[in-house]
Order: structure tokens, then C-alpha cells, then sequence
């Protein structure tokens, strides 16, 4: 096997590039070129959320994106009517199903998984029949887990936002306590046949030990990127991210 696949896939948000446009309105900074300049950089994939409220991505920069990428796209929205009806109209290579609140500034805890076991069972199974690789994002919970194998969800995203939280704000006793449960549950979700991605605050400080799990396949990393980018630029910061990741 070409030694490349067995690399830890990096997906880059560019969720933020298009944050900085609409502070303006008007069309620059262009999350398409953000894209393009990634996948030239090593991203294995790009990821973008349309939000209910458009606050970042745009329907327009969906179709973009879809137009043009030669990487897969990672289309992740609410699992809502709307959006189901716009995943089945573009069918992205992959769909992954985020809680979303519209007070919140940022996706804050993982899909209820549970709870809403029948209901997101009936949901995914259009966009699977139209062959997205649908994913549930979800807090490192067996229960979760469990739950997410059995509506029939091929791939799991783990929240590192509390790990992340933990490791920014030293509170370092939390921090090795969240890392050894989302490396616990990653093994526990790939015994069960799941694919295991993991994201959400994710920086330099923070990637590695993620990174060094056995069985994590992808990671998907956007804010620190996108605002690392004004220092450095968009290519030098994903091409020290993907070398962290590769040396983990
Ligand atoms: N993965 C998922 C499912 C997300 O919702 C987000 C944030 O949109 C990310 C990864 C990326 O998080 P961040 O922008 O904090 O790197």
C-alpha cells in the first residue's frame, strides 16, 4: 500500500476565512481560494459548515466549493430538513451532522446521539443511499458511540473542544483525563467498526497527542489555522500542521 494512505487525513475549515468576508460583506477574503491554496498545501480535504444563520459559509460558496475542489469536500451542517434537502442536491463526498444552536459562537458540544436515535436513523439513511459518508460529531461518551454504530453512521468526529479548553486554560489534571478518554473511546469506536475522526480547537500545542492515537483517521482543524494564516500564510501554517501530525 502506498505508504501516503496510511497517513492521518487533515481536513481544513475554512469556515473563518469566510467570517472575515462577511464582517465586510462583499466577496474577499474568498473561501474558494482559501481551498484551493490548502489543498495545494496538503489538505487531504476541505470542510465547511453552512449554518442555519449563513454566518460564515454561504450557499454560494457550497456550490463553489463543489464546482471546483479536487479534494473531497467535508459538508457539515445541522440535521435539519433544509439542510438535508441541499446534501442530497450537491452530494458531497461527506456529510457530518453537528449540533447547532444559533446563540452559540461555536459548535459547543457534540450531537445527542441517544436521544434522537430513530429520528437520526430515518435521517442519515437518504444521504448514505446518495453515497455521502455521513459522520456524527459527537462528545468522547460511550453511550454515544454506541449509539451512533447503531442508527448506522460509518464514521464518527470526536469534540476535542474540552481537552482543547483544558490544555489553554492549564487546568492540565482535566486535560490528560480528556485525552485519555477520547483515546479510550477511539479505540473502543474502531472495535465497533467505526472510522474515527476527531476536531474542534485543535492547535500546535494540542495536535500532537491526538494525532498519536493508533486509530484516529482525521482530523479536521480551521480557527487556529485561518487566524495562524495572518501571521504566517495559509500554506506555511497547514504545511507545519500536516508535519506535526506526521511526526506525532
Ligand atoms: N469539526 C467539527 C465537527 C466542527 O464543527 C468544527 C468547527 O466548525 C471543527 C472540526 C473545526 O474546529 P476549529 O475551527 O475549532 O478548528
Amino acid at each position: 500500500m502506498d505508504t501516503q494512505h496510511n497517513k492521518i487525513r487533515l481536513g481544513v475549515n475554512i469556515d473563518h476565512v469566510a467570517t472575515v468576508r462577511n464582517a465586510r460583506g462583499g466577496a474577499v477574503p474568498d473561501p474558494m481560494r482559501a481551498a484551493l491554496l490548502a489543498e495545494k498545501a496538503g489538505a487531504d480535504g476541505i470542510t465547511a459548515h453552512l449554518r442555519e444563520d449563513r454566518r460564515h459559509i454561504v450557499d454560494a460558496d457550497i456550490d463553489a466549493l463543489m464546482a471546483n475542489l479536487t479534494v473531497p469536500l467535508n459538508f457539515e451542517m445541522a440535521a435539519t430538513d433544509e439542510m438535508q434537502k441541499i446534501a442530497l442536491r450537491h452530494k458531497p463526498h461527506a456529510v457530518c451532522l453537528v449540533p447547532e444552536k444559533r446563540e452559540e459562537r461555536t459548535t459547543e458540544g457534540g450531537l445527542e446521539v441517544v436521544r434522537e436515535e430513530n429520528k437520526l436513523a430515518r435521517y442519515i439513511a437518504p444521504l448514505r443511499d446518495a453515497g455521502c459518508r455521513v459522520s456524527i460529531f459527537i462528545a468522547a461518551d460511550q453511550k454515544q458511540i454506541e449509539a451512533a454504530h447503531r442508527i448506522g453512521a460509518p464514521v464518527i468526529e470526536l469534540h476535542t473542544g474540552a481537552y482543547c479548553d483544558a490544555h489553554a486554560e492549564r487546568r492540565f489534571d482535566e486535560r490528560d483525563a480528556e485525552l485519555e478518554r477520547l483515546r479510550d473511546m477511539c479505540a473502543f469506536a474502531t472495535s465497533l467498526g467505526l472510522e474515527v475522526h476527531a476536531g474542534h480547537g485543535l492547535t500546535y500545542d494540542t495536535v500532537q497527542p491526538i494525532a498519536a492515537f493508533p486509530d484516529i483517521v482525521e482530523l479536521n482543524i480551521g480557527h487556529f489555522l485561518i487566524g495562524e494564516a495572518v501571521f504566517d500564510g495559509l500554506e506555511t501554517v497547514i504545511g507545519k500542521m500536516r508535519k506535526l501530525m506526521d511526526d506525532a
